[in-house]
């Protein structure tokens, strides 16, 4: 018996109980966005990154990323993935880690609810397990819409901004919600998650890296101000940034950014239903297979040609990107290499600088989802920068493992796979999956119980 799962309703003084989280409630009243958003479940392929890349087990090494890392897939698997995923572990009990409360931000309405009900610091405090029985809806309408308001029941809603740290981020770089256009707000309804965050202060709570600006180069100078680091790679001893997926930043900063042609009018373009009666399409996923109805509208170019260049963009940037990733593979192994020798803390440091910068950079480059698409020219920047930073480290290591009498090349293990990548890292991947198999049959079905108990789950 698992006990301890709090829950937030019961602690609730005053809760208003406004915000409903259950999508379900909805596909009567609006069975067009209903029924579109439902079919994000059809985006069900997952991709195992690490398997198709392990030179990432490297990189990520030390970090949960090293475990297990899929492409991202429909909205309708957040709940799901989240839950499943080897990052956040088997907890048992509420108080369990590893990973703290602020990792269910961006999967459901759930989260909306709660913060409107309790409040921030009652959201964020404690460990990821705690919010269990309490955020369980899949990624839905209260995410974008305000459920409660009267303009969601006439079929007019407005969207909003569920989260406020997203609200007070975009304040901070100008950009105020409420003062906002139609279209300005169309994007900053998806730049709630699809950004570039970190967490902060003992509670964990999540904040974009936004204060000096949205760049690469504005945020590794706030990440580097504050001295932060996610972690650090065990190899190179390297104090490194984990980049999440700064979708809204790149996109800014890219063509169809800088011409306001937002994230709706490609991934949730207006079409009719069987009525002939215009609504959005919610089945937000890849705008290429909606062409018609998305590129054709402001594009004169046929489908094939324009597939051409986004492939071509997309073959041009991962080519640079795997370079990047083979010298900063070497790098951890050198620096490891020259720790070994008796390199010391003062002689490390410049060059741990260069790995840092050069890792956030092709990690920034990267864990930007679709950035062939949304800003090439800036992916490929980016990219070149990271390899400039990979070749400072990796000039100043050989020189100094010489000093050490190191002359010869420092050689790789093994990581032609993903299994072999792991085990060089020395990590126990059977118990990790057995205790996660575990996790998934025993604690996640309780907290279904309780949800469905509290009336929060309609399912
Ligand atoms: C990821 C964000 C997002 C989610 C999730 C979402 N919507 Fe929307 N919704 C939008 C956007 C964007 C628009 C278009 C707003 C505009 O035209 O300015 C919209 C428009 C609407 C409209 C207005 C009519 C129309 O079709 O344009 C309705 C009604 C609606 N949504 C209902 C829902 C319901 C019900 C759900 C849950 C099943 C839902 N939405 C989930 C973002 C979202
Ligand atoms: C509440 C957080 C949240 C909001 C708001 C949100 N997303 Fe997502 N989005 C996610 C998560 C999480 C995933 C990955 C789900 C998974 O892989 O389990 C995702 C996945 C996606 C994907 C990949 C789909 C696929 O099939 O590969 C696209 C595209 C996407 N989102 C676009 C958008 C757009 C456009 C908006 C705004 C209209 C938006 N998202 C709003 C959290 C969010
Ligand atoms: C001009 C059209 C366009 C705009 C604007 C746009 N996207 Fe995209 N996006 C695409 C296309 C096309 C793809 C898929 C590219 C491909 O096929 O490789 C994509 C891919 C993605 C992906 C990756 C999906 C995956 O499974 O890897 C995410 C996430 C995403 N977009 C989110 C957003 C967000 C968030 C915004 C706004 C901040 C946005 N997009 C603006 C066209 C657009
Ligand atoms: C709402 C209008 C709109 C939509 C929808 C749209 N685009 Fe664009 N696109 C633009 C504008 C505006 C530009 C910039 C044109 C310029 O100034 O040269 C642009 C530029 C481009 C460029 C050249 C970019 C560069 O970096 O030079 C490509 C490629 C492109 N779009 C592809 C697409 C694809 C693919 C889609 C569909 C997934 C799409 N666009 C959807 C308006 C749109």
């Amino acid at each position: 018996m698992i006990t301890g799962f709090l829950s937030f309703s019961a602690l609730a003084a005053e809760a208003p109980g406004k915000i409903e989280a259950r999508n379900e409630t909805f596909s009567a009243s609006h069975p067009d966005q209903y029924q579109s958003w439902k079919a994000t479940a059809e985006q069900s392929e997952r991709v195992d990154a690490l398997a198709a890349d392990p030179r990432l087990v490297i990189l990520w090494a030390g970090y949960p990323f090293a475990k297990d890392y899929n492409k991202p897939r429909g909205h309708a698997f957040a709940m799901t993935d989240i839950r499943e995923t080897l990052r956040t572990g088997a907890p048992k009990t509420a108080e369990d880690g590893p990973l703290p409360m602020a990792c269910w931000s961006c999967k459901s309405p759930d989260v909306a609810r709660v913060i409107a009900e309790q409040g921030e610091a009652n959201y964020f405090h404690g460990k990821w397990a705690r919010g269990g029985p309490e955020i369980v809806n899949d990624l839905g309408c209260a995410d974008c819409h305000n459920t409660a308001s009267a303009d969601f029941a006439a079929g007019k809603p407005m969207l909003t901004l569920s989260r406020p740290y997203a609200d007070r981020a975009m304040q901070t770089i100008g950009k105020s919600f409420d003062k906002a256009g139609r279209f300005e707000q169309q994007s900053m309804v998806c730049g709630q998650c699809h950004v570039e965050y970190y967490f902060e202060g003992k509670d964990k709570a999540v904040k974009f890296p936004w204060d000096k600006g949205t760049t690469v180069d504005d945020m590794e100078a706030y990440y580097d101000n504050i001295a932060f680091s996610d972690w650090t790679n065990p190899l190179s001893k390297t104090p490194l940034l984990k980049a999440q997926h700064p979708e809204y930043e790149t996109w800014s900063a890219g063509m169809h950014g800088k011409n306001n042609v937002t994230c709706i009018d490609c991934h949730m373009p207006k079409v009719q239903n069987a009525e002939g009666k215009i609504y959005t399409e919610h089945k937000i996923g890849n705008p290429l297979d909606n062409f018609e109805h998305t590129c054709k509208n402001c594009h004169t170019q046929d489908k094939a040609s324009l597939e051409a260049v986004v492939a071509k963009h997309k073959h041009d940037i991962n080519e640079i990107k795997l370079k990047v990733e083979d010298q900063l593979v070497h790098a951890h192994f050198e620096a490891k290499a020259a720790w070994d020798a008796g390199a010391t803390e003062a002689e490390m440091k410049p060059i741990l600088t260069h790995i840092r910068h050069a890792q956030w950079r092709w990690d920034f480059a990267i864990a930007s989802h679709g950035i062939h698409m949304h800003a090439p020219d800036v992916a490929l920047r980016i990219l070149g920068t990271a390899l400039d930073q990979a070749a400072q480290a990796r000039t100043q290591l050989i020189r100094l493992l010489a000093t050490k009498g190191v002359t010869h090349e420092i050689a790789l293990p093994d990581i032609s796979t993903k299994e072999k990548a792991q085990l060089a890292m020395g990590m126990d991947m059977p118990k990790l999956n057995a205790e996660k198999q575990e996790f998934l049959k025993t604690v996640v079905p309780q907290w279904d119980e309780q949800a469905k108990k509290a009336g929060l789950l309609s399912h």
